[in-house]
This record gives C-alpha cells, structure tokens and sequence, in this order.
C-alpha cells in the first residue's frame, strides 16, 4: 500500500442528529494522510463527530472544527502536516475576523508521537488525539470549547472499537459498495527503521463477534467487498464466537458467510504470520480475493537482520511458493525500503535479484527515512541520499515493467469485476478486478455493487478496460 498518497478528505456529509436539528449545524472538514486504517479512523471520527451534531464539510474554509488525520512513517509525511497548519492557520485568522470560530486539530499518528510539540510549533492548534481515543473526541471538545488547549495521547485502557458509535445505514450507503474494517491495531515487532509501535501501540485484536457484526452492518447497506485492516493483519488473534481463540485463516471463513458480501481481502501482512490456516483460505475460500501484499523490505539477508524483520529472503521465497501452491491465480504485492543504514551495492542487487524472482503484480518503494526513536536513525553507515536516489529509481523501474507486463498478460483474458462508482468519462463506470486493478467498463455493463464477467481489451497506465464477456 502506498502510504503517502492516500490522501484525501472526508467529504461525505454526515448525517444531523436530533440535537442539531434546531441550532445551525456545525460543520468538520476532515483530511487523511497515511494508511488505510487512518481512511477507517477518518471514518469513524466523522461517525463520533454526528452524534455530536457535526456535518462533514469538504470546504476547508465552511468549517467549525478542521481535523488532520496525519502520518508519522516518513519524515516527509510528518512534514506535511505542519505546511498545511500554516495555511489552516491563515483561515482560522480570517473567520476570526468575521466573529467565527474555527478549531483546529491534529490527531492520527503525528498527534500520537509528538503530542504537545504540535502545539509548541503550531499555536493555532486546539487539540492533539492520539489514534486510541477517538471515542474521547466529543468530551474533548466540550473542553476545547470552554478555552482549553487539550494534548489527549495516553493510550485508553477501554477499547476504543467499543465506544466509537457506528455510522447511520444512510450514511453507510452513500460511502459505497467497498468498505475497510479495521481488526486489529498496533504492532509488536519492532522492526528498527519503523515508527507504528510507538505511534499505534501494542497489537490489539477485536474479538470476532463485535467484527462479524460490523460486517454485517456494512453487508446489510450494501457492502459486497470488505478489506479487512491491521498493521499486522495477519497477526490477528480474537475471541471466537465458540469461545475459542481464532485466527485470521478462521475468521475469513466466518465472515464469508455473511449473505451480501462477495468480496474479501485483508492488509498488511507480515511473513512471519502467515500460517497454514491463512494458507488454507486462500485455497479454499473464493471470496477470498487472489491478491496478497507481502511486504518483504530487501532481499538481502544481512539488512533483513539488521530491520529486525526475523526471517531471510529464501523463507520468504519458500512462503511465497506455498501460497503460489494453494492458488495458482494469486498476485503478489509487497513494499521495499531502499538505502537502509549499512545497505552496500551487494545488498541492493540481492533486493533486485529478489523482485525479478518474485515477480510482482504492484509494490510500494520507498527511500530509507531516519524516524526519531527507533533504532535504525542511530545506526552507522546511514546511506547518501544520492545513493538512495539512485537506487530507488532502478528498483522502481523494475517493479514498474513488472504491473504492466501483468497488466498485459490479462488482456484477453475474462474476469469478474465489482462495479464501484461512475467513470471520470461519461458513459462509463470503474469496477474493480479480483488484483485490485481499476476496470474501466461501458456504464450499461451493470450497475454499482454488480459483479459482472468482463473481457480485458487494452490497458491503461494503471488500469484495464474491458467489455462484457
Ligand atoms: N506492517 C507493515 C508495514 C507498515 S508501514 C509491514 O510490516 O510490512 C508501511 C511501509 O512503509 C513499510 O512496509 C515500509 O516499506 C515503509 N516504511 C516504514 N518505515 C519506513 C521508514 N522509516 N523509511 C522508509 N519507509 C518506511
Ligand atoms: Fe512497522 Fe515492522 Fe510492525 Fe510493520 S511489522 S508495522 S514494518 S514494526
Ligand atoms: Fe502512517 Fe500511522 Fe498508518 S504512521 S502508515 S498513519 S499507522
């Protein structure tokens, strides 16, 4: 997944509660940066903030309350939030002027790691929320509204999944036909380049119930294909319906059950969890979409080690062909972080040698980004970034050769793709392929939540187009 260039606001609007009804409604704008479960959490700030009589605006300059859902993973993530509190700033200033409030707050995985720094750099900040207690934002905010400046980053003991209110079926169906549920947080693996366990805590995994009936909610508005999230998805282990402790292989099963949903997919996955259950689904399970992001980092073992990432370039290789064995049509995805501290020309080719043996539908590239705290920033031998340039420039050429060579190896070929929303183009609409691919289609091809059989005919620069088979 590319967790930069997920970026986007929180437009739909939600919808007024009771106690709104008679007062004009307050309106919050939304903006998310980062990885899918920020677009999750986004999501159900945006449910917590209608409860409390908020509208979801995508006119920065319309609202009572902005909120930045903001990324720590690279420095360059983390730098964007304050750029943009320097232009939000300038806006509060001007509704100030005009006798009109406008609060602003920084939550998400900057808010969790630099707290009451974010109000240091940036006065005009009102409130900082950590990713554990969004269910706390409504109480926040009346403080917030009585003058105070409020840092709220210490981890909730309750869970927050149990508190947050769930979205109005209205709501639900204007979102559309996909939808993320998030099962599982935090991480402990503590690989030494990464900020997530700081930033997101220890792993903490919902018990299946509160899941199924999530996901059932969403079928019931209209959901047909559910990502299940976590930042170490596959690590996922929850309290049965049996009582018993199951495991992600298990719980697919479970929640393919579910009348409506056709679709299933999960992310991020660590190689290390992937054990013969999980396997066992991609096997049996048809709604188990055949598309699996495998992060692998490098393809050499002594920079492997030095990530902590606790396995060598053949054990994933050795997973990789059991997967491949389970299902033959599955497309591999996986992200890469080039010119880790001590990463030599050996090291780099090894990642090369890696890729071009692996083969991959998609993969996220990234440079190496000393993050403070973690081990890696402190390590000797931090690579030149013309070094890094460099390097990721090859490595990205190479992945690019390999999404279009896969891209043209399906055309021809007949598909099932999930109809998500109208094209940019009249007369189209955008499905979905079983590899994630955007599928362009004629708009009479069927109608949004339709899965229908598409013959691929050309491809674009990311997408496919097809026509009915
Ligand atoms: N839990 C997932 C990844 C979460 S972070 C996993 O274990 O694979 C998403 C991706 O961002 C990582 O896979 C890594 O490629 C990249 N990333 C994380 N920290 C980084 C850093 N300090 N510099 C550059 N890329 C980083
Ligand atoms: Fe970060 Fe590693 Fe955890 Fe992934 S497994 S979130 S890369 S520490
Ligand atoms: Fe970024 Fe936090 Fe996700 S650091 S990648 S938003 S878990």
């Amino acid at each position: 997944m590319d967790l930069n260039t997920i970026e986007r606001n929180e437009t739909d609007s939600a919808s007024q509660s009771a106690a709104a009804a008679s007062a004009p409604a307050k309106k919050v704008f939304v903006k998310t940066y980062g990885c899918q479960m920020n677009v999750y959490d986004s999501q159900r700030m945006t449910d917590a903030l209608a409860a409390d009589g908020y509208t979801a605006t995508d006119v920065i300059a319309d609202a009572d309350l902005v909120l930045l859902n903001t990324c720590h993973i690279r420095e360059k993530a983390a730098e964007k939030v304050y750029s943009e509190l320097g232009r939000i700033r300038d806006m509060k200033a001007e509704r100030a002027a005009v006798g009109r409030e406008m609060l602003i707050g920084v939550a998400g995985c900057v808010a969790q790691a630099e707290g009451a720094e974010i109000i240091r750099r940036s006065p005009a900040v009102d409130l900082v929320i950590g990713p554990q207690t969004y269910h706390r934002l409504p109480d926040v905010l009346a403080r917030v509204r009585g003058g105070e400046k409020i840092v709220e980053t210490e981890y909730a003991i309750e869970d927050k999944f149990e508190h947050l209110p769930q979205p109005k079926r209205a709501e639900m169906i204007k979102r559309g036909v996909t939808a993320f549920l998030t099962v599982q947080e935090g991480c402990d693996k503590f690989c030494t380049f990464c900020v997530v366990p700081y930033t997101r805590g220890s792993e903490v995994s919902r018990p299946v119930a509160q899941i199924v009936a999530e996901a059932e909610r969403l079928a019931d508005a209209g959901v047909r294909e559910v990502t299940l999230l976590g930042q170490n998805v596959n690590a996922w282990h929850g309290k049965g319906e049996d009582g018993m402790e199951w495991g992600l292989g298990r719980l697919l099963f479970r929640l393919a059950e579910i009348p409506g949903l056709a679709r299933l997919r999960y992310t991020t996955s660590h190689p290390r969890d992937m054990d013969d259950e999980l396997i066992a689904a991609h096997r049996d399970l048809p709604a188990l979409m055949p598309y699996l992001h495998l992060p692998v980092q490098s393809g050499s073992d002594r920079i492997l080690k030095a990530m902590n990432r606790r396995h060598t370039a053949k054990d994933y290789l050795a997973l990789l062909e059991r997967i491949r064995a389970a299902r033959g049509d599955i497309a591999l995805s996986g992200d890469f972080i080039v010119g880790f501290p001590g990463e030599t020309d050996a090291d780099f080719e090894a990642t090369m040698g890696l890729v071009r043996q692996v083969n991959y539908a998609s993969a996220f590239s990234f440079k190496y980004s000393p993050r403070p705290g973690t081990p890696g920033a402190d390590m000797p031998d931090q690579v030149p970034e013309a070094v890094k340039d460099e390097r990721l420039q090859r490595l990205q050429a190479l992945l690019l050769k390999q999404q279009q060579d896969f891209g043209l190896s399906l055309v021809g070929c007949t598909i099932d793709t999930l109809i998500e929303k109208p094209g940019r183009q009249a007369g189209q609409k955008v499905g979905r392929s079983p590899w994630l691919q955007p599928v362009i289609v004629d708009e009479k091809a069927g109608e949004i939540g339709d899965i229908i059989r598409v013959r691929i005919t050309k491809t674009g620069y990311n997408s496919l187009f097809a026509e009915l088979a």
